[in-house]
């Protein structure tokens, strides 16, 4: 049985139901780009909120991380990784969690307690020493020695706000040389392999600290690297996860892994999670911003490292890879085989529009650094514009020849050529992160009115395909076989409006999932739903299964308009539309 299900059995066996891993891309939080954490679809509950299957959860969750994008290429940093997570919404506490934790290393996964050592939260003038956690590890028979008290690495949080609290972690030694006494976090040879928070604090914006009103367990283990450990390679890429991923690269390149590492470990993770975003429901595609531009920066990132081992960047090798990838993960993430076409579809198309100005743009790129000089933004901009490299990629060019790029200077030019555009002045260049509050859950509601207003203009075989939702606008794509016509656009417009002027309560219910779909509410991804759901109504005009948040009445939604309808992709269309405050 491999790691995955030896964890969901076990944490079962102990009272705690399997939810479904969410999206990569959050379905209603806009304030980050990727889920990069177990817990981050669960702060809702975490904060308080009822989860409908209880208060002990376990999961495996796709994660990405895409501030370490740039080092991918050493033997353990990947962008897409799947975290194994328990929690505990208010259930038990730091004894039963540890006590588990304990127990499925030493008992279930056979790792001797020795090779075991935890770091706990050593007190600083406003939170206390964790001697509970300090003591419980004691009593398993963790060494004394290999108990260390830290305070850095011992509060976990996410984002600027949210819940947040001391944690204990799990630490590996992975070395063949002897175990130390003592153990030092900061000895490479131990590894991190899970963390355990107890959530028991909320941190605002302005950094103070106020107790939840339930004491919560937040756990996370990252499977690659707990797999690469039980194991015992020493590289991660070399572990049964992505053996056999490397070793269709070394086919496709005719070379082997040795010696060729870090383009083998670039193509073989950047493949993995673009397969991974573009398989995801929200039907991400290469684009300038947002998650698009990171979709677009790996699958260029891949071309350019797979020309670079002289693979034929024409032929479909990165479509060979992506199959190997959907084939190991479909039964896990039902989307993966579902939207196979799709993803091939997204790698291809996007292989080619670059695949058509790569070997220009690296001709211009050896003009610009002839004489060794660094790059300016001017440069840096036109490779962008004119050949479609990704600063980044222009960087990691430069650094190889030891040459800097002027990113302040492309930056400036960029905006000057944004100038219009809203995105880049408001920072969504960065990485896109936006507010997640009053405005967005306007947005959402008014997705449920423009999904029942399709329904009544066009059909009622219009269905939901996927939104996005901004604090600026609201895109919204659905299954249709025509463009819209202005009169069926203006229809939508003006029912939803009067719908919104009627001002209808928006209510919401707990059921069954089965109830649910026999009263007719309408789902997007009935699997994606636990057994007991929460179901949105506005007034008698619209029902959908759905996490919320909404307003209470229409009233709060302003004016609707749509701004543009265009097509997403085969069958389906995109409608983009705003909220405009009346005065
Ligand atoms: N949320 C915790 C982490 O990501 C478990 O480490």
């Amino acid at each position: 049985m491999n790691l995955k299900d030896l964890y969901i059995n076990f944490f079962i066996s102990k009272g705690h139901k399997q939810i479904p891993s969410a999206p990569v891309v959050p379905e209603n939080d806009p304030s980050v780009l990727f889920n990069t954490a177990g817990m981050q679809p669960l702060i809702p509950y975490l904060l308080g909120e009822n989860h409908p299957y209880g208060t002990r959860l376990c999961d495996y969750q796709k994660c990405i991380r895409t501030t370490d994008l740039d080092v991918v290429g050493d033997s353990t940093h990947q962008t897409f990784f799947e975290m194994l997570g328990n929690w505990s919404l208010g259930d038990y506490f730091k004894d039963e969690s540890i006590a588990w934790s304990f127990e499925f290393l030493t008992e279930v996964l056979n790792i001797p307690i020795n090779k075991l050592a935890v770091t706990v939260y050593a007190g600083n003038d406003v939170i206390p020493f964790d001697a509970e956690s300090y003591n419980k590890w004691k009593s398993l028979g963790i060494l004394e020695g290999h108990i260390a008290k830290t305070i850095d690495d011992n509060f976990w949080s996410v984002g600027e706000k949210g819940p947040c609290g001391t944690d204990t972690e799990i630490f590996y030694w992975r070395s063949d040389e002897e175990i130390p006494e003592i153990f030092d976090p900061e000895d490479n040879h131990w590894v991190e392999i899970w963390n355990n928070v107890f959530m028991e604090y909320y941190k605002d914006k302005d950094g103070s600290v106020t107790e939840l009103p339930k004491k919560n367990v937040d756990t996370g283990m990252g499977v690659e690297r707990t797999v690469s450990i039980l194991e015992g390679v020493d590289d991660n890429y070399k572990s049964s996860i992505w053996i056999d991923v490397i070793n269709i690269i070394e086919q496709l390149a005719n070379k082997p892994y040795k010696g060729n590492e870090k383009s083998m470990r670039i193509i073989a993770d950047h493949i993995r999670t673009a397969v991974f975003i573009s398989a995801d429901n929200a039907l991400i595609k290469p684009s300038n911003t947002d998650q698009g531009y990171i979709l677009r920066r790996l699958i260029r990132r891949a071309i350019r490292h797979a020309r670079t081992l002289n693979i034929d960047i024409n032929s479909d090798w990165e479509c060979e890879i992506a199959k190997l990838i959907i084939n190991k993960y479909r039964n896990y993430y039902q989307e993966l085989g579902d939207n196979e076409n799709i993803v091939l579809e997204v790698l291809k198309t996007e292989k080619e529009k670059f695949n058509k100005t790569l070997e220009k743009g690296l001709k211009e790129f050896e003009k610009v650094t002839i004489n060794n000089e660094n790059i300016n933004g001017e440069d840096a901009f036109h490779l962008y514009d004119t050949y479609g490299f990704p600063l980044e990629l222009t960087i990691e060019l430069a650094m190889e020849k030891n040459l800097k790029v002027d990113e302040d200077g492309f930056k400036k030019r960029f905006i000057k050529h944004q100038e219009l555009s809203r995105t880049a002045s408001s920072g969504k260049f960065k990485g896109g992160l936006a507010g997640n509050g009053e405005i967005e859950t306007r947005y959402h509601t008014a997705t449920h009115l423009l999904n029942a207003a399709l329904k009544v203009v066009v059909g009622e075989c219009v269905h939901q395909k996927g939104s996005n939702i901004t604090s600026e606008r609201m895109r919204f794509d659905f299954s249709c076989d025509h463009k819209l016509s202005d009169e069926e656009k203006l229809k939508c417009e003006e029912l939803v409006n009067s719908w919104i002027n009627a001002g209808l309560d928006v209510v919401v219910e707990e059921m069954s999932k089965t109830d649910a779909l026999e009263t007719g509410a309408e789902c997007m991804f009935v699997e994606r739903y636990p057994d007991i759901v929460t179901v949105y109504s506005i007034g008698d005009i619209s029902k959908e299964l759905c996490g919320g948040p909404h307003v209470k009445n229409t009233k709060e939604l302003g004016t609707f308009k749509i701004q543009k309808e265009e097509a997403s992709s085969a069958g389906v269309r995109r409608i983009k539309a705003v909220l405009v405050d009346n005065e």
